[in-house]
């Protein structure tokens, strides 16, 4: 920082400490124990305020305040280029005036995170590093992979997918069988690494309201084995129709979606993340979806991310007898 600056932000600050002294002295009144009977003089609904000094625990609590603060800023950064008493916390080189490049040397909170960041790494990078190079498969049936890749899960994922992997409206669940994008490991760790962007065009222009309406009954009735609630005006074999023109080259002949572009199978309604009721395949279908999956490439590393999939490829693994996204309805 500039010599300028740096007096800049210490006049700046320190004006401030002594302005708010003098305004705490200059406007105190007598500590007289007992209170007052004038008021400031204003009227709301009859309400009137009290003119009364300061309780004096209240002024004492200011004055440690600026005490503190004065105190704080001798001993640590916070003055411009003063690096305050305490050692430790040099961020300029003195010979060159400039601030040390290197994270060992000079202070500052991104140094110090890298520093956190370094020695973690250095602790368990050799853990992640020997899980890594094992298939997916069998990292998943490590205890200790799977705590830790749970730990990872609950820290950057389960504000969408929730703690337990279950998601929520607009985010899959990630314990069933039914994937978007794949469900055998190598598409978890690419869906994780890389992220994903599933787009479904909105098609209400095209198809119009009674369209709209009809596919929609036709996902319901025909693909979701589901019936309509009464009353429905639609006509589910126009739908079908509709549905041949429009829909199968992403979501396939059967409905049965395609992993390549991340097209939801549809004949899974349970799993629909954007609701299955009527009204909500009609909004779905009128003006499209795009749900994001973030990449972890960058701030994961491919060795945390390798984790992770095995923890999610085992949440979808761990109940054998559950029923499976291929199997004949019962
Ligand atoms: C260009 C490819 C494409 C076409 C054409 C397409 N979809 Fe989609 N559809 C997708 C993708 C990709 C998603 C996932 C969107 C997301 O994840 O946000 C999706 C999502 C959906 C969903 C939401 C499922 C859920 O999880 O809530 C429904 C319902 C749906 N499509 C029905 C249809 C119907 C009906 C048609 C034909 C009128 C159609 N789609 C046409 C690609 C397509
Ligand atoms: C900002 C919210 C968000 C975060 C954070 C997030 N996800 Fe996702 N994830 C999504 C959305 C949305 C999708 C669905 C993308 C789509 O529409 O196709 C998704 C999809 C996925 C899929 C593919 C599911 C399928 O059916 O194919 C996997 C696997 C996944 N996420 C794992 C993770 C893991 C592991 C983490 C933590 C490292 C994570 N996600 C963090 C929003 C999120």
């Amino acid at each position: 920082m500039s010599t300028f600056w740096s007096l800049y932000i210490s006049v700046l600050t320190l004006g401030t400490l002594i302005a708010m002294t003098w305004l705490l002295l200059s406007t105190r009144k007598g500590q007289r124990q007992d209170t007052t009977e004038q008021t400031v003089g204003h009227t709301f609904d009859g309400i009137e305020e009290y003119d009364n000094p300061l309780p004096r625990w209240w002024f004492m609590l200011f004055i440690a305040t600026i005490v503190f603060a004065l105190g704080y800023l001798a001993l640590y950064p916070g003055l411009g280029n003063f690096a305050g008493l305490v050692p430790g916390y040099k961020y300029l080189d003195e010979a060159t005036q400039t601030p040390f490049t290197d994270g060992q040397q000079g202070w500052t909170a991104v140094h110090e995170w890298e520093k956190e960041m370094q020695q973690s790494e250095a602790r368990f990078g050799p853990i992640f590093a020997r899980f890594a190079a094992l298939p997916i498969e069998e990292v998943a049936k490590d205890p200790q992979a799977l705590k830790m890749g749970a730990r990872l899960f609950a820290s950057n994922c389960s504000v969408c997918h929730g703690s337990d992997a279950k998601g929520a409206y607009g985010y899959p669940n990630l314990t069933d069988d039914v994937w978007r994008w794949g469900g055998d490991p190598q598409a978890i760790k690419t869906s994780i690494l890389n992220g994903r962007m599933g787009v479904m065009p909105g098609w209400g222009p095209v198809l119009g309201d009674q369209g709209v309406t009809d596919v929609s009954a036709y996902v319901i009735t025909v693909l979701g084995g589901r019936s309509l609630p009464a009353g429905t005006r639609a006509d589910p074999t126009n739908g079908a129709k509709l549905f041949a023109t429009t829909c199968i080259a992403c979501h396939g002949p059967q409905g049965k979606g395609n992993p390549l572009l991340g097209a939801p199978d549809l004949t899974h309604p349970e799993a629909f993340i954007y609701g299955s009721s009527l009204a909500q395949l009609q909004q779905t279908i009128r003006v499209g979806r795009q749900g994001q999956m973030p990449a972890q490439q960058v701030m994961q590393g491919n060795d945390r991310v390798h984790l992770l999939a095995a923890y999610v490829y085992s949440l979808s693994q761990q109940d054998a007898d559950k029923p499976q996204a291929d199997a004949p309805a019962p």
